[in-house]
Protein backbone atom coordinates (compact mmCIF):
# COMPACT_ATOMS: atom_id res chain seq x y z
CA UNK A 1 0.00 0.00 0.00
CA UNK A 2 1.24 3.62 -0.58
CA UNK A 3 0.03 6.29 1.66
CA UNK A 4 -2.62 8.48 -0.77
CA UNK A 5 -1.32 12.15 -1.32
CA UNK A 6 -4.63 13.27 -0.50
CA UNK A 7 -5.76 11.23 2.53
CA UNK A 8 -6.17 13.64 5.11
CA UNK A 9 -3.21 14.71 7.30
CA UNK A 10 -3.17 13.90 10.85
CA UNK A 11 -4.95 16.44 12.81
CA UNK A 12 -2.81 18.90 15.29
CA UNK A 13 -5.55 18.58 17.70
CA UNK A 14 -3.85 17.79 20.98
CA UNK A 15 -6.93 16.66 22.44
CA UNK A 16 -7.70 14.18 19.82
CA UNK A 17 -7.58 11.12 22.65
CA UNK A 18 -10.55 12.46 24.65
CA UNK A 19 -13.17 11.32 21.61
CA UNK A 20 -11.45 9.32 19.81
CA UNK A 21 -12.40 5.58 18.64
CA UNK A 22 -8.39 3.43 18.98
CA UNK A 23 -8.66 0.19 17.68
CA UNK A 24 -7.06 -2.57 19.84
CA UNK A 25 -4.53 -4.47 16.70
CA UNK A 26 -3.35 -7.50 18.46
CA UNK A 27 -0.39 -8.04 16.06
CA UNK A 28 0.30 -11.54 15.92
CA UNK A 29 -3.33 -11.95 14.47
CA UNK A 30 -4.57 -9.32 12.49
CA UNK A 31 -2.16 -9.74 9.15
CA UNK A 32 0.36 -11.83 7.80
CA UNK A 33 2.41 -10.31 4.81
CA UNK A 34 5.09 -13.40 4.47
CA UNK A 35 3.04 -16.08 4.72
CA UNK A 36 4.86 -17.19 7.81
CA UNK A 37 1.34 -17.78 9.85
CA UNK A 38 1.88 -14.55 11.68
CA UNK A 39 0.70 -11.85 11.69
CA UNK A 40 3.22 -8.54 11.77
CA UNK A 41 4.10 -4.92 10.65
CA UNK A 42 4.14 -5.11 7.10
CA UNK A 43 0.51 -6.79 7.69
CA UNK A 44 -0.41 -3.78 9.72
CA UNK A 45 0.61 -1.59 6.84
CA UNK A 46 -1.09 -3.52 4.36
CA UNK A 47 -4.31 -3.48 5.78
CA UNK A 48 -4.32 0.46 6.87
CA UNK A 49 -6.78 1.34 4.29
CA UNK A 50 -9.28 -0.62 5.80
CA UNK A 51 -8.72 0.68 9.32
CA UNK A 52 -8.69 4.15 7.61
CA UNK A 53 -12.43 3.23 5.94
CA UNK A 54 -13.94 1.78 9.01
CA UNK A 55 -13.49 5.32 10.42
CA UNK A 56 -11.46 4.88 13.69
CA UNK A 57 -8.74 7.47 14.64
CA UNK A 58 -5.53 5.29 16.41
CA UNK A 59 -4.31 1.96 16.70
CA UNK A 60 -3.46 0.67 19.79
CA UNK A 61 -0.36 -2.86 18.76
CA UNK A 62 0.27 -4.67 21.33
CA UNK A 63 3.66 -5.20 22.19
CA UNK A 64 5.73 -6.04 18.82
CA UNK A 65 9.33 -5.74 20.60
CA UNK A 66 12.12 -8.73 20.58
CA UNK A 67 10.31 -11.33 22.78
CA UNK A 68 10.35 -15.18 23.57
CA UNK A 69 6.73 -14.76 23.30
CA UNK A 70 6.23 -16.76 26.45
CA UNK A 71 3.11 -13.85 27.12
CA UNK A 72 2.04 -13.22 23.93
CA UNK A 73 5.22 -10.49 23.68
CA UNK A 74 4.38 -8.98 27.23
CA UNK A 75 7.49 -10.50 27.80
CA UNK A 76 9.97 -7.88 26.23
CA UNK A 77 13.46 -9.31 25.94
CA UNK A 78 14.80 -5.84 24.07
CA UNK A 79 12.45 -2.23 24.40
CA UNK A 80 14.22 -0.67 21.47
CA UNK A 81 13.75 -3.35 19.12
CA UNK A 82 10.91 -5.09 16.60
CA UNK A 83 10.67 -9.14 17.29
CA UNK A 84 12.28 -10.47 14.08
CA UNK A 85 8.72 -12.44 13.63
CA UNK A 86 7.12 -8.83 13.38
CA UNK A 87 9.10 -7.54 11.21
CA UNK A 88 11.98 -4.61 11.63
CA UNK A 89 12.21 -0.99 13.11
CA UNK A 90 12.16 -0.14 9.30
CA UNK A 91 8.77 -1.89 8.88
CA UNK A 92 7.71 0.09 11.56
CA UNK A 93 8.86 3.19 10.24
CA UNK A 94 7.34 2.15 7.02
CA UNK A 95 4.05 1.25 9.05
CA UNK A 96 3.65 4.57 10.93
CA UNK A 97 4.50 7.19 8.10
CA UNK A 98 2.01 5.56 5.98
CA UNK A 99 -0.48 5.45 9.07
CA UNK A 100 0.11 9.04 9.58
CA UNK A 101 -0.71 9.93 6.00
CA UNK A 102 -3.95 8.01 6.35
CA UNK A 103 -4.93 10.17 9.48
CA UNK A 104 -4.42 7.69 12.27
CA UNK A 105 -2.53 7.75 14.78
CA UNK A 106 -0.69 4.60 16.42
CA UNK A 107 -0.43 3.94 19.95
CA UNK A 108 2.14 1.28 21.27
CA UNK A 109 2.06 -0.72 24.40
CA UNK A 110 4.61 -0.15 26.72
CA UNK A 111 5.19 -3.02 29.28
CA UNK A 112 7.60 -1.62 32.56
CA UNK A 113 6.35 -3.69 35.50
CA UNK A 114 8.76 -6.77 34.21
CA UNK A 115 11.07 -7.59 31.41
CA UNK A 116 11.19 -11.34 29.65
CA UNK A 117 13.87 -13.39 31.50
CA UNK A 118 15.55 -13.42 28.13
CA UNK A 119 16.41 -9.36 28.54
CA UNK A 120 20.12 -8.86 29.13
CA UNK A 121 19.25 -7.13 32.33
CA UNK A 122 18.14 -10.70 33.67
CA UNK A 123 20.57 -12.93 32.30
CA UNK A 124 23.15 -10.49 33.73
CA UNK A 125 21.52 -10.99 37.06
CA UNK A 126 21.58 -14.78 37.43
CA UNK A 127 25.30 -15.14 36.21
CA UNK A 128 26.42 -11.74 39.06
CA UNK A 129 24.62 -13.91 41.77
CA UNK A 130 23.70 -12.56 44.81
CA UNK A 131 24.53 -9.21 46.79
CA UNK A 132 25.47 -8.08 42.94
CA UNK A 133 24.27 -4.56 41.20
CA UNK A 134 23.12 -6.38 38.40
CA UNK A 135 20.73 -8.20 40.73
CA UNK A 136 19.18 -4.93 42.60
CA UNK A 137 17.86 -4.18 39.22
CA UNK A 138 14.67 -6.53 39.73
CA UNK A 139 13.70 -7.79 42.83
CA UNK A 140 15.68 -10.76 44.22
CA UNK A 141 15.08 -12.12 48.36
CA UNK A 142 16.22 -14.96 49.97
CA UNK A 143 13.79 -17.77 51.37
CA UNK A 144 12.02 -18.32 54.40
CA UNK A 145 12.40 -21.30 56.21
CA UNK A 146 15.37 -22.98 57.98
CA UNK A 147 17.02 -23.17 54.52
CA UNK A 148 15.72 -20.69 52.47
CA UNK A 149 13.40 -23.59 50.88
CA UNK A 150 9.88 -21.50 50.94
CA UNK A 151 9.19 -18.78 48.94
CA UNK A 152 9.99 -14.97 50.74
CA UNK A 153 6.29 -14.06 50.92
CA UNK A 154 2.71 -15.66 50.18
CA UNK A 155 2.12 -13.56 47.19
CA UNK A 156 0.91 -15.49 44.10
CA UNK A 157 1.20 -14.98 40.04
CA UNK A 158 -1.68 -13.48 38.50
CA UNK A 159 -1.17 -16.64 36.56
CA UNK A 160 -1.55 -18.93 39.58
CA UNK A 161 0.93 -20.60 41.82
CA UNK A 162 3.71 -18.56 43.52
CA UNK A 163 4.89 -15.67 42.18
CA UNK A 164 8.42 -16.77 42.87
CA UNK A 165 10.75 -19.23 41.75
CA UNK A 166 14.00 -20.17 43.16
CA UNK A 167 17.75 -20.09 41.28
CA UNK A 168 20.26 -22.30 41.24
CA UNK A 169 22.49 -20.22 44.16
CA UNK A 170 19.17 -20.40 45.94
CA UNK A 171 17.59 -16.77 45.83
CA UNK A 172 14.00 -16.23 44.67
CA UNK A 173 12.84 -13.23 42.27
CA UNK A 174 9.29 -11.93 41.97
CA UNK A 175 7.52 -12.33 38.98
CA UNK A 176 3.47 -11.27 39.04
CA UNK A 177 3.09 -12.92 36.45
CA UNK A 178 4.64 -15.69 34.50
CA UNK A 179 8.00 -17.03 35.90
CA UNK A 180 9.66 -15.74 32.17
CA UNK A 181 8.40 -12.30 33.57
CA UNK A 182 10.79 -11.01 36.84
CA UNK A 183 9.22 -8.02 38.22
CA UNK A 184 11.77 -4.92 37.93
CA UNK A 185 12.59 -3.25 40.92
CA UNK A 186 11.53 0.57 40.06
CA UNK A 187 12.77 1.77 43.55
CA UNK A 188 16.14 1.47 41.32
CA UNK A 189 17.25 4.90 39.24
CA UNK A 190 18.95 2.61 36.52
CA UNK A 191 15.46 1.09 35.79
CA UNK A 192 13.29 4.14 36.01
CA UNK A 193 16.10 6.18 33.59
CA UNK A 194 15.91 3.30 31.21
CA UNK A 195 12.50 3.83 30.59
CA UNK A 196 12.29 7.48 30.03
CA UNK A 197 14.86 6.58 27.11
CA UNK A 198 12.44 4.28 26.12
CA UNK A 199 9.62 6.36 26.24
CA UNK A 200 11.58 8.98 23.86
CA UNK A 201 13.06 6.02 21.80
CA UNK A 202 9.21 5.69 20.84
CA UNK A 203 8.28 9.18 20.72
CA UNK A 204 11.40 10.08 18.52
CA UNK A 205 9.63 7.60 15.99
CA UNK A 206 6.47 9.33 15.79
CA UNK A 207 4.04 7.26 18.27
CA UNK A 208 1.53 9.30 19.30
CA UNK A 209 0.79 7.34 22.16
CA UNK A 210 1.53 4.63 25.23
CA UNK A 211 -1.10 2.31 26.64
CA UNK A 212 0.85 1.34 30.05
CA UNK A 213 0.58 -2.07 31.23
CA UNK A 214 0.02 -3.19 34.53
CA UNK A 215 0.29 0.47 35.08
CA UNK A 216 -0.49 0.17 39.10
CA UNK A 217 2.08 -2.54 39.87
CA UNK A 218 5.54 -1.20 39.46
CA UNK A 219 6.01 -0.45 42.90
CA UNK A 220 5.59 -2.86 45.89
CA UNK A 221 5.31 -2.23 49.37
CA UNK A 222 8.57 -2.04 51.54
CA UNK A 223 9.38 -5.33 53.20
CA UNK A 224 7.15 -7.27 51.07
CA UNK A 225 4.72 -7.83 53.42
CA UNK A 226 2.16 -11.03 53.53
CA UNK A 227 -1.10 -10.66 52.03
CA UNK A 228 -2.82 -13.71 53.63
CA UNK A 229 -3.27 -15.74 50.91
CA UNK A 230 -2.48 -18.97 52.53
CA UNK A 231 -5.71 -18.29 54.12
CA UNK A 232 -7.57 -18.53 50.67
CA UNK A 233 -8.09 -20.95 48.35
CA UNK A 234 -6.46 -20.73 44.66
CA UNK A 235 -4.86 -18.19 42.67
CA UNK A 236 -8.45 -17.48 41.20
CA UNK A 237 -8.85 -15.78 44.47
CA UNK A 238 -6.81 -13.15 44.25
CA UNK A 239 -8.32 -12.54 40.87
CA UNK A 240 -10.84 -11.37 42.44
CA UNK A 241 -8.76 -9.36 45.05
CA UNK A 242 -7.39 -7.42 41.80
CA UNK A 243 -9.26 -3.94 42.14
CA UNK A 244 -11.19 -4.73 45.09
CA UNK A 245 -8.50 -4.35 47.78
CA UNK A 246 -5.11 -2.49 47.94
CA UNK A 247 -2.52 -5.65 47.64
CA UNK A 248 1.04 -4.84 48.52
CA UNK A 249 2.21 -5.07 45.11
CA UNK A 250 -0.28 -2.85 43.50
CA UNK A 251 -1.35 0.82 43.71
CA UNK A 252 1.34 2.21 46.01
CA UNK A 253 1.53 5.91 46.13
CA UNK A 254 5.22 5.76 44.59
CA UNK A 255 3.72 4.37 41.31
CA UNK A 256 3.15 8.40 40.85
CA UNK A 257 6.21 9.42 41.05
CA UNK A 258 6.87 7.54 38.01
CA UNK A 259 3.93 8.91 35.90
CA UNK A 260 4.93 12.51 36.86
CA UNK A 261 8.34 12.33 35.52
CA UNK A 262 6.82 10.95 32.22
CA UNK A 263 4.41 13.64 31.76
CA UNK A 264 6.76 15.93 31.19
CA UNK A 265 8.43 13.91 28.43
CA UNK A 266 5.35 13.25 26.44
CA UNK A 267 4.22 16.75 26.83
CA UNK A 268 8.15 18.00 25.77
CA UNK A 269 6.74 16.49 22.05
CA UNK A 270 4.14 18.34 19.96
CA UNK A 271 0.96 16.91 18.89
CA UNK A 272 -0.69 15.28 21.69
CA UNK A 273 1.41 12.37 22.49
CA UNK A 274 -1.19 10.75 25.43
CA UNK A 275 -0.60 7.33 27.97
CA UNK A 276 -3.73 4.97 28.59
CA UNK A 277 -2.90 3.15 32.21
CA UNK A 278 -4.12 -0.10 32.32
CA UNK A 279 -4.74 0.24 36.36
CA UNK A 280 -6.89 -1.43 38.99
CA UNK A 281 -7.46 0.73 42.03
CA UNK A 282 -9.64 0.18 44.81
CA UNK A 283 -11.59 3.31 43.98
CA UNK A 284 -12.45 5.60 41.86
CA UNK A 285 -10.94 8.32 43.70
CA UNK A 286 -7.64 5.96 43.68
CA UNK A 287 -7.73 5.79 40.33
CA UNK A 288 -8.35 9.14 39.75
CA UNK A 289 -4.69 9.44 41.23
CA UNK A 290 -3.21 8.46 37.67
CA UNK A 291 -4.61 10.91 35.70
CA UNK A 292 -4.47 14.62 35.12
CA UNK A 293 -1.96 17.11 33.77
CA UNK A 294 0.93 16.25 35.77
CA UNK A 295 0.30 11.87 35.33
CA UNK A 296 -1.53 10.35 32.19
CA UNK A 297 -4.04 11.03 30.12
CA UNK A 298 -6.25 8.06 30.50
CA UNK A 299 -6.91 5.47 32.40
CA UNK A 300 -9.13 2.11 30.92
CA UNK A 301 -12.38 1.85 32.14
CA UNK A 302 -12.90 -2.56 32.46
CA UNK A 303 -16.79 -2.36 33.76
CA UNK A 304 -18.51 -2.90 30.58
CA UNK A 305 -16.21 -6.11 30.28
CA UNK A 306 -18.43 -7.86 33.63
CA UNK A 307 -21.39 -6.43 32.92
CA UNK A 308 -24.18 -8.57 32.13
CA UNK A 309 -26.76 -8.60 29.64
CA UNK A 310 -29.64 -6.38 31.47
CA UNK A 311 -30.75 -2.61 31.53
CA UNK A 312 -29.24 -2.30 35.46
CA UNK A 313 -26.16 -3.56 34.66
CA UNK A 314 -25.50 -1.32 31.84
CA UNK A 315 -26.85 1.63 33.23
CA UNK A 316 -24.88 1.02 36.52
CA UNK A 317 -22.09 0.43 33.99
CA UNK A 318 -22.44 3.62 32.71
CA UNK A 319 -23.56 6.00 35.51
CA UNK A 320 -20.26 4.55 37.61
CA UNK A 321 -17.61 5.46 34.89
CA UNK A 322 -19.26 8.52 33.89
CA UNK A 323 -19.40 9.41 37.99
CA UNK A 324 -15.55 8.37 37.68
CA UNK A 325 -14.81 10.86 34.73
CA UNK A 326 -16.39 13.45 36.70
CA UNK A 327 -13.66 12.41 39.51
CA UNK A 328 -10.91 12.24 37.03
CA UNK A 329 -11.90 15.04 35.25
CA UNK A 330 -10.94 13.90 32.05
CA UNK A 331 -13.46 11.61 29.34
CA UNK A 332 -14.19 7.83 30.55
CA UNK A 333 -12.73 5.21 28.28
CA UNK A 334 -15.31 2.23 26.95
CA UNK A 335 -14.15 -1.19 26.19
CA UNK A 336 -16.52 -4.27 25.52
CA UNK A 337 -13.39 -6.83 24.44
CA UNK A 338 -9.39 -7.07 24.37
CA UNK A 339 -7.30 -9.55 24.36
CA UNK A 340 -7.45 -10.81 27.56
CA UNK A 341 -11.58 -11.28 27.67
CA UNK A 342 -13.67 -13.74 26.05
CA UNK A 343 -15.43 -12.01 23.07
CA UNK A 344 -18.59 -9.94 24.04
CA UNK A 345 -20.47 -11.76 21.16
CA UNK A 346 -19.73 -14.89 23.35
CA UNK A 347 -20.31 -12.99 26.53
CA UNK A 348 -23.62 -12.73 25.49
CA UNK A 349 -25.00 -15.97 24.83
CA UNK A 350 -23.01 -16.47 21.32
CA UNK A 351 -24.67 -17.63 18.31
CA UNK A 352 -27.53 -15.59 17.05
CA UNK A 353 -28.44 -14.03 20.17
CA UNK A 354 -25.02 -13.26 21.30
CA UNK A 355 -24.39 -11.49 17.82
CA UNK A 356 -27.73 -9.02 17.88
CA UNK A 357 -26.93 -8.19 21.50
CA UNK A 358 -22.79 -7.57 21.13
CA UNK A 359 -23.81 -5.58 18.03
CA UNK A 360 -26.81 -3.89 20.09
CA UNK A 361 -24.15 -3.03 23.17
CA UNK A 362 -21.42 -1.56 20.42
CA UNK A 363 -23.78 0.77 19.25
CA UNK A 364 -24.66 1.75 22.67
CA UNK A 365 -21.10 2.30 23.53
CA UNK A 366 -20.12 4.06 20.33
CA UNK A 367 -22.78 7.00 21.37
CA UNK A 368 -21.67 7.49 24.38
CA UNK A 369 -19.11 10.11 25.27
CA UNK A 370 -15.20 9.69 25.75
CA UNK A 371 -12.80 7.55 23.83
CA UNK A 372 -13.94 3.96 22.64
CA UNK A 373 -11.53 1.17 22.51
CA UNK A 374 -12.51 -2.02 19.86
CA UNK A 375 -10.64 -4.86 19.24
CA UNK A 376 -9.92 -6.35 16.50
CA UNK A 377 -13.00 -8.73 14.73
CA UNK A 378 -15.37 -7.42 16.76
CA UNK A 379 -16.60 -5.16 14.01
CA UNK A 380 -16.68 -8.34 12.34
CA UNK A 381 -18.98 -10.02 14.87
CA UNK A 382 -16.12 -12.85 15.82
CA UNK A 383 -17.30 -14.62 18.54
CA UNK A 384 -14.76 -16.55 20.75
CA UNK A 385 -13.32 -19.68 19.54
CA UNK A 386 -14.18 -22.08 22.33
CA UNK A 387 -12.68 -25.37 20.92
CA UNK A 388 -9.45 -24.81 20.29
CA UNK A 389 -7.23 -28.02 21.00
CA UNK A 390 -5.23 -27.54 23.89
CA UNK A 391 -2.19 -28.60 22.36
CA UNK A 392 -2.40 -25.29 20.53
CA UNK A 393 -3.21 -22.85 23.39
CA UNK A 394 -0.39 -20.81 24.17
CA UNK A 395 -1.48 -18.51 27.05
CA UNK A 396 0.77 -18.87 30.21
CA UNK A 397 -2.05 -19.19 32.57
CA UNK A 398 -3.58 -22.01 30.94
CA UNK A 399 -1.19 -24.69 32.13
CA UNK A 400 -1.66 -23.21 35.78
CA UNK A 401 -5.03 -22.09 36.04
CA UNK A 402 -6.87 -24.01 33.03
CA UNK A 403 -8.10 -20.65 31.37
CA UNK A 404 -6.76 -19.44 28.55
CA UNK A 405 -6.80 -16.17 26.79
CA UNK A 406 -6.16 -17.83 22.70
CA UNK A 407 -9.83 -18.16 21.67
CA UNK A 408 -10.26 -14.11 21.36
CA UNK A 409 -6.19 -14.06 19.45
CA UNK A 410 -7.39 -16.13 16.98
CA UNK A 411 -6.49 -14.92 13.17
CA UNK A 412 -8.59 -12.33 11.65
CA UNK A 413 -10.70 -13.27 8.64
CA UNK A 414 -10.27 -11.31 5.27
CA UNK A 415 -11.72 -13.03 2.53
CA UNK A 416 -11.80 -16.01 0.30
CA UNK A 417 -13.10 -19.14 0.71
CA UNK A 418 -9.94 -21.53 2.57
CA UNK A 419 -8.75 -21.18 5.87
CA UNK A 420 -7.44 -19.15 7.09
CA UNK A 421 -9.11 -16.91 4.96
CA UNK A 422 -6.73 -14.08 3.46
CA UNK A 423 -5.15 -13.79 6.96
CA UNK A 424 -1.76 -14.22 5.12
CA UNK A 425 -0.44 -13.95 1.16
CA UNK A 426 -2.55 -15.44 -1.78
CA UNK A 427 -2.29 -19.21 -1.31
CA UNK A 428 -0.71 -19.63 2.39
CA UNK A 429 -2.75 -21.59 4.74
CA UNK A 430 -0.60 -20.82 7.69
CA UNK A 431 -1.95 -19.38 10.77
CA UNK A 432 -0.87 -19.79 14.39
CA UNK A 433 -4.10 -20.83 15.71
CA UNK A 434 -6.53 -22.45 13.05
CA UNK A 435 -9.81 -20.45 12.13
CA UNK A 436 -12.78 -21.82 11.98
CA UNK A 437 -14.98 -23.38 9.12
CA UNK A 438 -17.66 -20.66 10.60
CA UNK A 439 -15.39 -17.42 9.96
CA UNK A 440 -15.63 -17.72 5.94
CA UNK A 441 -19.06 -16.09 6.11
CA UNK A 442 -17.83 -13.34 8.74
CA UNK A 443 -14.74 -12.49 6.69
CA UNK A 444 -14.12 -8.93 5.90
CA UNK A 445 -14.83 -9.68 1.69
CA UNK A 446 -17.80 -11.67 3.30
CA UNK A 447 -19.14 -8.32 4.49
CA UNK A 448 -18.51 -5.58 2.87
CA UNK A 449 -20.73 -3.78 0.97
CA UNK A 450 -23.36 -6.34 2.71
CA UNK A 451 -26.61 -4.06 3.72
CA UNK A 452 -27.02 -5.08 7.39
CA UNK A 453 -23.63 -7.03 7.97
CA UNK A 454 -22.06 -5.57 11.38
CA UNK A 455 -18.96 -4.70 9.57
CA UNK A 456 -21.14 -2.00 7.84
CA UNK A 457 -23.09 -1.30 10.79
CA UNK A 458 -19.89 -0.51 12.33
CA UNK A 459 -18.47 2.10 9.69
CA UNK A 460 -22.19 3.59 10.09
CA UNK A 461 -21.79 4.19 12.94
CA UNK A 462 -18.29 5.56 13.24
CA UNK A 463 -18.66 7.52 10.32
CA UNK A 464 -22.47 9.20 12.09
CA UNK A 465 -19.73 9.73 15.36
CA UNK A 466 -17.77 11.80 13.47
CA UNK A 467 -20.28 13.78 11.77
CA UNK A 468 -23.06 14.14 14.25
CA UNK A 469 -23.06 17.23 16.13
CA UNK A 470 -24.40 15.68 18.95
CA UNK A 471 -21.89 13.24 19.26
CA UNK A 472 -19.22 15.74 18.97
CA UNK A 473 -16.32 16.08 22.45
CA UNK A 474 -18.25 19.35 22.80
CA UNK A 475 -21.51 18.03 23.37
CA UNK A 476 -23.48 17.44 25.82
CA UNK A 477 -23.08 14.27 28.35
CA UNK A 478 -25.68 11.76 28.84
CA UNK A 479 -29.35 12.73 29.84
CA UNK A 480 -30.97 9.71 30.83
CA UNK A 481 -34.90 9.49 29.43
CA UNK A 482 -37.75 7.67 30.89
CA UNK A 483 -38.45 4.35 29.40
CA UNK A 484 -40.33 1.24 29.66
CA UNK A 485 -38.61 -1.44 32.12
CA UNK A 486 -35.61 -3.59 30.09
CA UNK A 487 -34.85 -0.16 28.15
CA UNK A 488 -32.45 1.97 28.23
CA UNK A 489 -32.53 5.41 26.58
CA UNK A 490 -30.41 8.48 26.59
CA UNK A 491 -29.64 11.38 24.82
CA UNK A 492 -26.82 13.62 23.62
CA UNK A 493 -27.52 17.32 22.47
CA UNK A 494 -25.83 19.75 21.13
CA UNK A 495 -27.60 23.19 20.64
CA UNK A 496 -31.22 21.55 19.12
CA UNK A 497 -30.37 18.50 17.56
CA UNK A 498 -30.85 15.37 19.81
CA UNK A 499 -29.28 12.31 19.50
CA UNK A 500 -31.51 9.54 21.16
CA UNK A 501 -29.84 5.66 21.75
CA UNK A 502 -32.47 3.59 22.63
CA UNK A 503 -31.55 -0.20 23.61
CA UNK A 504 -34.17 -2.65 24.33
CA UNK A 505 -32.70 -5.34 26.40
CA UNK A 506 -36.44 -6.35 27.57
CA UNK A 507 -38.12 -9.72 26.03
CA UNK A 508 -40.75 -7.56 24.10
CA UNK A 509 -40.32 -4.96 20.83
CA UNK A 510 -40.80 -1.57 22.13
CA UNK A 511 -42.06 1.80 20.15
CA UNK A 512 -39.15 4.20 19.21
CA UNK A 513 -41.18 6.73 17.29
CA UNK A 514 -41.19 9.34 19.84
CA UNK A 515 -37.62 9.66 20.37
CA UNK A 516 -37.51 10.84 15.98
CA UNK A 517 -35.80 9.62 13.11
CA UNK A 518 -33.83 6.77 13.18
CA UNK A 519 -30.57 6.99 11.79
CA UNK A 520 -28.67 3.80 12.31
CA UNK A 521 -29.91 0.59 14.00
CA UNK A 522 -28.54 -2.44 15.30
CA UNK A 523 -31.44 -4.65 13.78
CA UNK A 524 -33.73 -3.94 11.24
CA UNK A 525 -36.76 -2.26 12.45
CA UNK A 526 -40.39 -3.40 12.53
CA UNK A 527 -43.45 -1.55 11.59
CA UNK A 528 -43.40 1.42 9.66
CA UNK A 529 -44.75 4.91 10.23
CA UNK A 530 -46.09 6.15 13.52
CA UNK A 531 -45.53 2.65 14.75
CA UNK A 532 -41.79 1.76 14.22
CA UNK A 533 -40.31 -0.73 16.89
CA UNK A 534 -37.11 -1.57 17.96
CA UNK A 535 -36.99 -5.86 18.72
CA UNK A 536 -35.58 -6.88 21.26
CA UNK A 537 -31.62 -7.24 21.73
CA UNK A 538 -31.06 -4.22 19.58
CA UNK A 539 -30.29 -0.55 19.74
CA UNK A 540 -30.62 2.35 17.48
CA UNK A 541 -30.17 5.89 17.53
CA UNK A 542 -32.46 8.34 16.43
CA UNK A 543 -32.30 11.97 15.80
CA UNK A 544 -34.17 15.75 16.22
CA UNK A 545 -33.00 18.38 14.66
C1 LIG B 1 -1.91 -7.20 30.89
C2 LIG B 1 -1.94 -7.65 29.46
O1 LIG B 1 -3.11 -7.14 28.84
C3 LIG B 1 -1.90 -9.15 29.46
O2 LIG B 1 -2.12 -9.68 28.17
C4 LIG B 1 -0.57 -9.60 30.03
O3 LIG B 1 -0.59 -11.01 30.15
C5 LIG B 1 -0.32 -8.99 31.41
N1 LIG B 1 -0.64 -7.60 31.48
C6 LIG B 1 1.13 -9.15 31.81
O4 LIG B 1 1.95 -8.29 31.07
Amino acid sequence: MTASTTAPPITTDDDWWRSAVVYQVYVRSFADSDGDGIGDLQGIRQRLPYLRDLGVDALWLTPFYTSPMIDGGYDVADYRDVDPMFGTLADFDEMITDAHALGLRIIVDLVPNHTSSAHRWFTAALAAGPGSPERARYLFAEGRGAHGELPPNDWESIFGGPAWTRVADGEWYLHLFDPAQPDLNWRHREVRTEFEDVLRFWLDRGVDGFRVDVAHGMIKAEGLPDVGFSTMTTGQRQVELLGKGRLPYFDQDEVHEIYRAWRPILDSYPGGRMAVAEAWAETPQRLARYIGPDELHQAFSFDFLDATWSADSFRKVIDTALAESTVVGAPTTWVLSNHDKQRHVTRYGDGDQGLRRARAASLLMLALPGCAYLYQGEELGLPEVLDLPDELRQDPAFLRTGESRDGCRVPIPWSGELAPYGFGPAGSELSWLPTPATWQALSVGAQTDVPGSTLELYRAALRIRHEHPALAVDADGVTWLESEPGVLAFSRTAGTTVLTCVVNLSGAPVAIDGYGEPVVASAALTGSGSTRLLPIDASAWLERR
